[in-house]
């Protein structure tokens, strides 16, 4: 049973397909392998985590946190001990570490009086950046500790969503001795990674929207990160999202038909989880009644669909490109996205004009970028074309310019 859940997380019977990306993601993690999963907004990267969490195989104890709110080194690394501080394995280990001690007489001392209660991990989560008074490394500490102590066939696996955000809000807007503290904090991220003593007993897996290891080349650290292999989280198959239409048009009692449904898929061209959910929200909201035909349908696309995607979710994809590149290449981005928008073949990456202080290093470096982040894909003959028609025609309105007379 699938419902068309819209906006959260999809999680249980409601995260649809991904078995060949979670096998995939399996395969590596058994592999002994850190992973950071790369995609745009919206296609599923917290879904397939929390899948993963939610059904560890036998050896391995999983923890999914989303550290989005965590604004320092001390927030992530607390954020992460607290986790480790509810789970039955890691938390029985509390009293032989020395944080862990004063972590639980500070525990017995609040229980008695008004405050922080445990259960509730944003207060344990301030208690614990309390008790370390700063100092990260701590953390790191405690939680390799925590694993050594844990029985000998367990391994953790952490799945931290989100921390590239956090890198992001630090790296581009904190003060120089903050930025510093969290590349110091990459790095200790990364020894614990490599420390031998815990080789096959930890592993991560993070995640984050795109643009992670250009944020990090940006600001002369590309090697904090280079030990984790990027699995890129693309959109559904035609096949999966088929599958998936039938299923969410029985299970939410709304029957189209056969070329109704066929329509539908083609209007969007590419599969990702979250436009479909609100293009199947929209049209149901449309067509209360009578099923709307296949011509319905794609009317209903552009005159609806369109415009509620373009607010809710497309938005996403201009604003990210602002935050994370310079002025300069912003601008040549959007020359770019707004070329190939023109014509659902694209364009030729030797048409696309751009402004002349963006030399051609740059240009291609921003192409490339652009490419890997999933706005548009480069074809036969070097054309840049848009597989989403949902993301070509929403830059084509977004990007338009007047005439000027
Ligand atoms: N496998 C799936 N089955 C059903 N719905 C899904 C699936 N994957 C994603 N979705 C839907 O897409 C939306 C976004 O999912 P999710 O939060 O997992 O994506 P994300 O890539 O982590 O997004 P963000 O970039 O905002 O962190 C949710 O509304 C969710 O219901
Ligand atoms: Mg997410």
């Amino acid at each position: 049973m699938v419902r068309n859940v819209v906006g959260q997380m999809a999680t249980g019977d409601d995260c649809f397909g991904r078995d060949q990306e979670v096998a995939d993601l399996w395969r590596y993690i058994n592999n002994g392998e850190h992973i950071l999963i790369l995609g745009p907004r919206r296609t599923g990267k917290s879904s397939v985590m929390r899948k993963i969490a939610d059904d560890p195989g036998e050896k391995w104890d999983a923890i999914f946190l989303n550290v989005e709110g965590e604004a320092s080194p001390i927030g992530v690394a607390s954020a992460i001990l607290e986790e480790l501080f509810k789970h039955s394995a890691y938390k029985s280990n509390l009293e032989k570490t020395a944080l862990g001690g004063a972590i639980q007489k500070q525990w017995q001392a609040l229980r008695t009086s008004d405050g922080p209660q445990k259960g509730n991990s944003q207060n344990n989560i301030e208690v614990i950046q309390g008790l370390l008074a700063g100092k990260w490394q701590r953390a790191l500490d405690d939680i390799k500790e925590r694993i050594e102590s844990s029985p000998k066939d367990r391994s953790l696996l952490l799945l931290i969503d989100e921390l590239p955000i956090v890198a992001a809000r630090v790296l581009n807007g904190g003060t120089v001795a903050e930025k510093e503290d969290f590349k110091r904090f990459l790095g200790a991220l990364r020894a614990l990674r490599q420390n031998p003593a815990l080789q096959g007993r930890l592993a991560f897996v993070f995640g984050g929207s795109i643009g992670f290891n250009s944020l990090l080349e940006r600001h002369g650290v590309p090697a904090l990160m280079n030990d984790v292999s990027a699995y890129y989280l693309g959109p559904w198959d035609r096949a999966i999202a088929e599958d998936f239409l039938n299923e969410l048009c029985t299970d939410e009692e709304y029957l189209l038909s056969d070329e109704a449904k066929a329509a539908f898929l083609n209007c969007f061209g590419q599969f990702v989880p979250s436009h479909l959910q609100i293009g199947f929200d929209e049209l149901r909201t449309n067509h209360r009644g009578q099923p709307p035909t296949a011509e319905e349908v794609e009317q209903c696309f552009q005159e609806k669909i369109l415009d509620r995607a373009s607010s809710q979710l497309l938005s996403h994809y201009l604003n990210r490109l602002e935050q994370t590149f310079s002025e300069a290449s912003f601008t040549a981005a959007k020359e770019m996205l707004r070329h190939a928008a023109q014509s659902p073949d694209g364009v030729a990456e030797a048409d696309v004009n751009v402004a002349d202080e963006i030399d051609d290093e740059a240009f291609f470096a921003i192409c490339d970028e652009l490419r890997r982040d999933g706005y548009f894909t480069k074809q036969a003959g070097d054309r840049l074309v848009f597989e989403s028609h949902l993301l070509r025609l929403f830059f084509k309105n977004r990007l338009r310019q007047r005439t000027r007379g």
